[in-house]
């Protein structure tokens, strides 16, 4: 055994994701019915499986560019122009990575000196703060309010700004409140971020995970944004892809290219076979994508309707992603507590709102991506749950 503490100093201050509790929670114990998933339960769409295995078939077994394969960064300029208009070199201006994770971990590498303050929303993704933390940077939180549907409060980052502020992390639509910030939102923040010379990282993985006639805009779009903006998605969330682990990064040359070198040195490149696989989902039907939503809308309602019947919970209808954050303070319990009487009482797993930052306590995250059946299931055992209460 080493004498000295063999972990490195930057990760003191880091605890493991209490996703992952929930996540070892339900895998225990098979009866427990697990919202705590972040991911579709959706199969990926049956094109996109065939597309890897022909990779593999055709011998694709190499390593890939670090970039990404040119066919998938052919693919990725396409889909920026027809979505947003947007213009972006496959040469130059992306990088294929391991999932959308990798991306703003890259980002934050690149551009992070330590002292840097990143500007975070709270709540907010699991990732961020940690990925801050060993980038050397201090997380600078920023509130969201339940009051408000937890929107993009512009004056709320302002009076946090700096003179060490460097970047700020923009997640919309959002996880784990399902927010979605407005246009007029971004562009007041966008403008802000042009006044304060800000390198904004916009996490848009749920970019098509959006409900009735709400829109997504995309950050880069915005006046000024493009040259300062890292585009980061992936195909987790929208093709159902979470296994193949292919996300990407668009920004202008200069953003892009310090991220390549960390990428390179450290995964060097993504999967061959998955990169086809990404191919083939943003080439072949968009359909699935449709079929998804739909079922998701279905659930959403289902699961909003329900858990606001249930004594002392309520919650705002989410625009995007697919989780519902659920207010339990009347309940005054810690709501990691809260949501371990629910696992172990009620037999559904949940993630307690604080694993999202402190503004999250006094909630849960509670995720569709789950059967309309088991949601129901779901939502009759978190009822007699509280009950039992009294
Ligand atoms: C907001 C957000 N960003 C990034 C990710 C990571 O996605 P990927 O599977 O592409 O790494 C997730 C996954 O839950 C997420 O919710």
């Amino acid at each position: 055994m080493v004498k000295r503490s063999p972990v490195a100093r930057r990760l003191e201050k880091i605890n493991p994701s209490s996703i992952r509790r929930a996540f070892s929670i339900s895998q225990r114990a098979p009866s427990v019915i697990n919202l705590g998933i972040g991911e579709p339960d959706f199969t990926s769409p049956k094109h996109v499986i065939d597309a890897a295995k022909q990779a593999l078939d055709e011998g694709k077994t190499h390593y890939p560019p670090t970039a990404g394969v040119p066919q998938l960064r052919e693919a990725l300029a396409k889909k920026a122009k027809r979505d947003y208009d947007l213009n972006y070199d496959p040469d130059n201006d992306m990088l294929v990575t391991v999932g959308a994770a990798e991306a703003v971990f890259l980002a934050l590498l690149a551009f992070v000196n330590p002292g840097d303050e990143v500007l975070l929303f709270d709540p907010g993704f699991v990732c961020y703060e940690p990925d801050v933390l060993i980038a050397g940077g201090v997380p600078i939180f920023v509130p969201l309010g339940e009051r408000d549907g937890f929107k993009l409060d512009v004056d709320a980052v302002m009076s946090q700004v700096t003179d060490k502020s460097r970047v700020i992390i923009i997640n919309s639509p959002n996880n784990p409140t399902g927010a979605v910030f407005s246009h007029d939102a971004l562009l007041k923040l966008s403008k802000l971020a042009v006044e304060r010379d800000l390198i904004v990282i916009s996490d848009e993985v749920y970019e098509k995970i959006i409900y009735d006639d709400v829109k997504h805009s995309c950050l880069a779009t915005f006046p000024g944004m493009r040259e300062r903006t890292i585009v980061v998605n992936s195909f987790s969330k929208t093709y159902a892809m979470t296994g193949f682990r292919v996300g990407y990064a668009l920004g202008p040359k200069e953003l892009i290219e310090p991220m390549m070198k960390v990428h390179q040195y450290s995964v060097a490149c993504v999967d061959g076979a998955a990169q086809y696989a990404a191919v083939a989902a943003l080439d072949g039907p968009q359909d699935c994508i449709k079929t998804m939503v739909t079922e998701f809308t279905r659930r959403r309602r289902l699961m909003y309707k329900r858990i606001n019947e249930i004594r002392d919970f309520s919650s705002t209808l989410p625009k995007g992603a697919f989780y519902i954050f659920a207010n339990i303070k009347q309940f005054k319990t810690p709501s990691t507590q809260f949501a371990d009487y629910l696992a172990t009482e009620g037999k559904v797993a949940t993630i307690s709102g604080s694993a999202f930052g402190e503004n999250g306590e006094g909630f849960l995250r509670l995720s569709y991506a789950t059967s309309y059946e088991k949601i129901e299931e779901a939502m009759d055992r978190i009822e007699n749950a509280v009950k039992k209460l009294g």
